[in-house]
């Protein structure tokens, strides 16, 4: 086992332990303000610091969360954000037994000499940015590239969004933070799942070789994968059993058992679609806890149920709640609709 710098070896263990705790996963709030602008919009909301912390009160400040979810995924700004009574965003998480993750990547920019591709930019400065996100109570991290499938993908796009992820893996390892690894397969375009697979397999493939070159300890980071679908424009939709059947064999295929916990990003699936998904791929034991990391798929209910008024936050925590304990019980293989 590589011991890593920094002496955080056996807290990264328990800390990835405890966010892929049987029953519960990850709630993903950290849309950067571009993106948190527009779920906003969609509201008719603002894009205000005001607004997007009267937001991200509601969702953390919901009572009895911590039964159902480890783990949230937090921006920048909302890290060092406080409810509007002046209690730390930071301390409402550590009551309810929830772990403060932070967002640390810089965000896509075009990569010359690919085919129409990107790259994921934020190394420069990481180990101070982390160093300091962990004071502020931070205990995990996440950094999302993507992979397009329509664009090829490139050998270089692949092999530059697997580097800079193990690049980040190691630098958050060394800081304290348990890094989430998330090159995200883009569900555009009208491919099969067989080539889904293809993709993906490659993908993992590169991403866990620079993780072992970079001397990453597996026992310390989380996945966060694409479920291996069809592409949206697909002629065929596929069934949750058949989602969960390619999804696990690529993850058998590819995925060491040290690693602890499988996080799915939802991608834009529906919520129920995520959940179902989830629950089958729960119907087998499994070498690690596969479980959720959804954005989309945890809020949309919630933010259409809020619509920005004060008299609605009761009735959006409550879904947000319902939505939660569905995707406990899918982790458990327990769902049922
Ligand atoms: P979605 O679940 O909406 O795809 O979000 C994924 C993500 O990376 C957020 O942290």
């Amino acid at each position: 086992v590589p011991i890593r710098a920094g002496g955080y070896s056996d807290e990264l263990v328990q800390t990835a332990k405890s966010v892929a705790s049987p029953g519960r996963g990850i709630l993903a709030i950290d849309e950067s303000n571009a993106t948190c602008g527009k779920r906003l919009a969609s509201i008719g909301l603002d894009n205000t610091e005001t607004n997007r912390q009267a937001y991200r009160q509601l969702l953390l400040t919901t009572p009895g969360l911590g039964q159902y979810i480890s783990g949230a995924i937090l921006f920048e700004e909302t890290l060092y954000q406080s409810t509007t009574d002046g209690k730390k965003f930071v301390d409402c998480l550590r009551e309810a037994k929830i772990m403060p993750g932070i967002k640390v990547d810089k965000g896509l920019v075009p990569l010359p000499g690919s085919n129409n591709e990107s790259w994921c930019q934020g190394l420069d400065g990481l180990a101070s940015r982390s160093a300091e996100y962990y004071k502020q109570g931070a205990r995990f991290a996440k950094w999302r590239t993507v992979v397009s499938i329509p664009c090829g993908p490139s050998a270089l796009a692949v092999k530059e969004a697997a580097w800079g992820l193990a690049r980040y893996a190691a630098i958050s390892q060394d800081n304290g933070l348990v890094p989430i690894v998330e090159p995200e397969i883009l569900l555009d375009g009208d491919h099969s799942i067989d080539r889904t697979l293809e993709v993906a397999e490659k993908v993992w493939s590169e991403v866990f070789f620079y993780l072992a070159e970079n001397n990453v300890l597996f026992e310390g980071i989380l996945l966060k994968p694409s479920m291996v679908t069809p592409g949206a424009e697909h002629k065929e939709k596929a069934s949750p059993e058949t989602i969960a059947k390619y999804t696990l064999k690529m993850l058998r295929r590819r995925v060491p058992p040290a690693v602890p916990g499988i996080m799915f990003l939802s991608g834009g699936q529906s919520e129920v679609e995520a959940t179902l998904n989830l629950n089958a791929m729960n119907q087998s034991p499994n070498p690690w806890h596969v479980s959720f990391s959804y954005a989309r798929a945890l809020q949309n209910t919630v933010l259409k149920t809020w619509q920005g008024n004060p008299e609605n936050v009761e009735a959006a925590q409550k879904a947000l709640l319902v939505r939660a304990e569905a995707n406990s019980l899918a982790q458990l293989g327990k769902y049922t609709d």
